[in-house]
């Protein structure tokens, strides 16, 4: 017997960051982050359990992939099986559009899709809020992009990973758009997991961190509640800052920018003081995004042109929560 689950899922860009675990087995954070989700990349991911499989088989982009890639799905699969108490195995085929490793979030699209995959082919029927609690368990940025808009992860209390889920603040569907500046998008030579570990282990401002986030992100639920877009990019350009300042701390000090995503930081403010209102944040890898006005996308987008190629400039609206997709829609 065969079942079958699809779903699609977009990524989503942290504007408050998720930077550390206080429990690695579980996924649970250190603060609460808030996300935007973005329309412009995602992962379309199909699960087939199947009785007449004896391990689960993992493709991405129609790549057979091998033991260690193939041993995280599994283990993810788990949760699933464990809950519905079965054993079949799977056969998973995922196709990013988005750059893998590169610090666009492609761990968050592609473990949102496939719990959401997962949740129809087993039957299991779990509601979006614990959805989302599988979802961390692949990666902890999934945890937001099960819904659209802007989400907050809720970091949850103690090791109640019930707790910790993701909820929508707001569907963003105001003057909200990003434009991301591709200064690279191959793979990172430290993954987040890594970087994280070994930053709460060596930075001196780990706690310091931690305490602003914690700060920033009350403050910035209030600029979204009030759609004040100056001071939710002024939180945001911040926040992202003092998270890289965070690694640089670190025992040996990490860094995920190149020369060009400083050149697309200066461009950024460089505009800005043209009296165009817009921000920066980075993630663990050297891309650069830019919050803005949806209105004025096409205005900034031009300016950027100015000193990067069209195909690293790529802008995005906001994104919706994970949809399924019906056979038909299955365009692979
Ligand atoms: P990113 O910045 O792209 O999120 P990470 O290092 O956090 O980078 O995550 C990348 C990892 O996520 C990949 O090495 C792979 O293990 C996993 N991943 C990416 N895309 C998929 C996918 N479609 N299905 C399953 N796992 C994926
Ligand atoms: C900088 O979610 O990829 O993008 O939970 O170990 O899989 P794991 O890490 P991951 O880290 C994301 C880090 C970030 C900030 C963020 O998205 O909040």
């Amino acid at each position: 017997m065969k079942s079958v689950g699809r779903c699609r899922a977009h990524t989503n860009i942290a504007l408050i960051k998720y930077w550390g675990k206080r429990n690695d087995e579980l996924f649970l954070p250190m603060n609460s982050s808030l996300s935007l989700t973005l329309d412009a990349f995602y992962t379309d991911t199909q699960v087939i359990l199947d009785e007449s499989l004896v391990s689960d088989v993992f493709y991405l982009d129609d790549v057979k992939q091998g033991e260690k890639e193939t041993e995280k799905i599994t283990n993810f699969l788990n949760l699933f099986r464990n809950r519905a108490n079965i054993e079949t195995k799977a056969c998973i085929k995922s196709y990013n559009h988005v750059p893998t490793a590169a610090g666009l979030a492609s761990s968050a699209s592609a473990f949102s899709a496939l719990a959401g995959a997962m949740n129809q082919a087993t039957n299991l029927n779990l509601d979006l809020e614990t959805l989302s609690t599988f979802a961390r368990q692949g990666s902890g940025s999934a945890t937001r992009s099960i819904y659209g808009g802007f989400v907050e992860w809720d970091m949850g209390e103690a090791d109640l990973s019930e707790t910790s889920h993701a909820v929508q603040v707001d569907d963003a569907s105001w003057d909200i758009g990003m434009i991301v500046i591709a200064v690279n998008t191959g793979k990172k030579k430290l993954s987040s997991r890594v970087g994280m570990k070994q930053t709460i282990a060596t930075s001196p401002f780990y706690s310091s961190w931690v305490e602003t986030a914690t700060k920033d992100i009350k403050n910035i639920k209030k600029a979204i509640k009030s759609k004040d877009f100056v001071t939710l990019g002024e939180i945001t350009e911040s926040n992202g800052m003092k998270m890289h300042a965070t690694m640089l701390g670190a025992m040996p000090p990490i860094s995920y920018w190149e020369p060009d995503s400083v050149k697309a930081i200066q461009k950024v403010k460089e505009i800005r003081d043209t009296g165009l209102p817009c921000y920066v944040t980075m993630d663990a890898g050297p891309n650069v995004k830019v919050l803005c006005k949806k209105s004025d996308m096409t205005e900034i987008e031009n300016r950027l042109l100015e000193d990067f190629d069209r195909k690293q400039i790529i802008p995005s609206h906001v994104g919706e929560g994970i949809t399924l997709l019906s056979e038909d829609e299955w365009n692979y």
